[in-house]
């Protein structure tokens, strides 16, 4: 596992076009294949976790031609053309690709055997198995139901109404797909918003969804058109860049073409409370996702926020970023509500917590998130990535305001989501 030696900069300059959103390369690959007839996906993120649905799907009988640079066509074989895997379809590191699935896989009538790696299969399943099994699913996890290998044995499935315990796209998502197999309409309401790129996709595609604020019905049975879809760059890949041009003096970048639909931008909402310097131009819609060009540039003077429980699914993965961003804000940040954190690709709250201490930083550590206090000197020295590519990526950028040479040990986790980071950040150093 490769390591990664960084030091301080001197600013950051220039265009950053980062890769394309993860979220919906996954949908996107899943959708089309359940879909009648043959979409295209432009600027699919040829990145470790959608590569994983990716193989997942063409296991399940489904033709993905890859031949164009980003661009996928995808034949679609309807709701019940996919093929029983000869083999354990193998999900790698990606929460996403094993929750959505066990949704889709639930309602067709076949065995299917999803596993992980080494991080995945620690990751709680019980969440999508107890209301699966609500809906009539077939599906047992390992250690009682709680982790992957799950097994699924496909069925006719049943609409129920579901309330959330906990605010998740993966479940909701997961949920919203196993309904598309069920007799009946099912409803499902989340306690928060969580990001509802689902919700978009299959609207587009012609399924019978209706949103009302937190709550979700989708009727059964509905057909899905095939599409024509381009994706956009992903906001949390462009946050690391972001926080990056706030924290390192003299610095000043436009971040292109990034999807900024609301459910995934709470850290704007942040960054401008703590006075940063930003501003979002040539807005426009692509493939029924908001997006735009932003600008960001360093602010010496950054203060400290409370963020709660409300606004945690609109800046959940931003949370290792924002943390390396409140070492530089001036009084205590303090993130609260935010448990579930524990149970992402690390322990993100423990792992940044731990690495931050090597920096130096004065902080406290809650069961449901972390107080910051700010504004620190950022020591340096070897910290450790836990293999996940979030944190590896926010303690890359903390390392460019330290006063000693940082190594981030195991940093090529990074490719699960963000394959050129440290191309990207090079490119910028250069050119300030
Ligand atoms: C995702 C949802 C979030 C997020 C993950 C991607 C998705 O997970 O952290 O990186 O694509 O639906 P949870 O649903 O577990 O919060």
């Amino acid at each position: 596992m490769k390591n990664v030696e960084l030091t301080r900069v001197g600013g950051l300059k220039g265009e950053v076009f980062p890769p394309p959103d993860k979220s919906i390369s996954h949908r996107a690959v899943m959708l089309a294949s359940i879909a009648e007839g043959k979409s295209v996906v432009r600027n699919f993120l040829r990145a470790e976790d959608p590569i994983s649905t990716l193989e997942a799907f063409k296991m399940l009988g489904i033709k993905i031609d890859e031949s164009g640079s980003g661009v996928l066509v995808i034949q679609g074989e309807g709701l019940y053309g996919l093929r029983e895997s000869t083999d354990v379809i193998n999900c790698g590191n990606s929460g996403t690709t094993i929750r959505l699935m066990s949704g889709i896989l639930s309602g067709n009538p076949f065995l299917s055997i999803l596993t992980g790696d080494e991080s995945l299969r620690q990751r709680p399943m019980e969440r999508v198995i107890s209301p699966l099994r609500k809906m009539g699913a077939v599906i047992s996890g390992r250690d009682n139901d709680r982790f992957p290998p799950m097994a699924i044995k496909g069925q006719r499935l049943t609409a129920v109404n579901y309330a959330m315990p906990l605010a998740s796209a993966q479940l909701k998502s997961c949920l919203l797909l196993a309904a598309l197999y069920a007799c009946g309409a099912t409803s499902v309401t989340e306690p928060f918003k969580s990001r509802d790129h689902t919700e978009r996709m299959l609207g587009a595609m012609g399924a019978s969804i209706s949103v009302d604020g937190l709550n979700i019905t989708m009727q059964g049975g509905s057909r899905l058109h095939a599409f024509d879809l381009t994706v956009p760059s992903d906001f949390s890949s462009a946050a690391f860049f972001l926080v990056a041009a706030l924290i390192v003096p003299n610095s000043e970048i436009i971040i292109k073409g990034v999807g900024i639909n609301p459910t995934r931008t709470g850290l704007l909402n942040v960054m401008r409370e703590m006075g940063a310097c930003i501003e979002l131009s040539n807005m426009r819609e692509v493939s029924g996702e908001p997006v735009a060009d932003i600008y960001c540039k360093s602010t010496k003077h950054l203060k400290a926020v409370k963020i709660e429980k409300e606004i945690i699914p609109s800046l959940i993965d931003e949370f290792p970023a924002l943390c390396v961003l409140a070492t530089q804000a001036d009084g205590v940040t303090e993130i609260r509500g935010a448990e579930d954190l524990r149970v992402k690709e690390s322990d993100r709250i423990k792992s940044m917590a731990s690495e931050l201490k090597k920096f130096g930083v004065h902080l406290e550590e809650y069961p449901d998130g972390i107080a910051i206090r700010g504004k620190s000197a950022l020591k340096g020295g070897a910290v450790e990535s836990y293999g996940d590519h979030r944190i590896a990526m926010s303690l890359s950028i903390a390392a460019l305001i330290s006063d000693e040479i940082t190594t981030v040990i195991n940093a090529s986790c990074v490719d699960i989501s963000f394959p050129h980071f440290f191309k990207t950040l090079r490119e910028l150093i250069k050119n300030a």
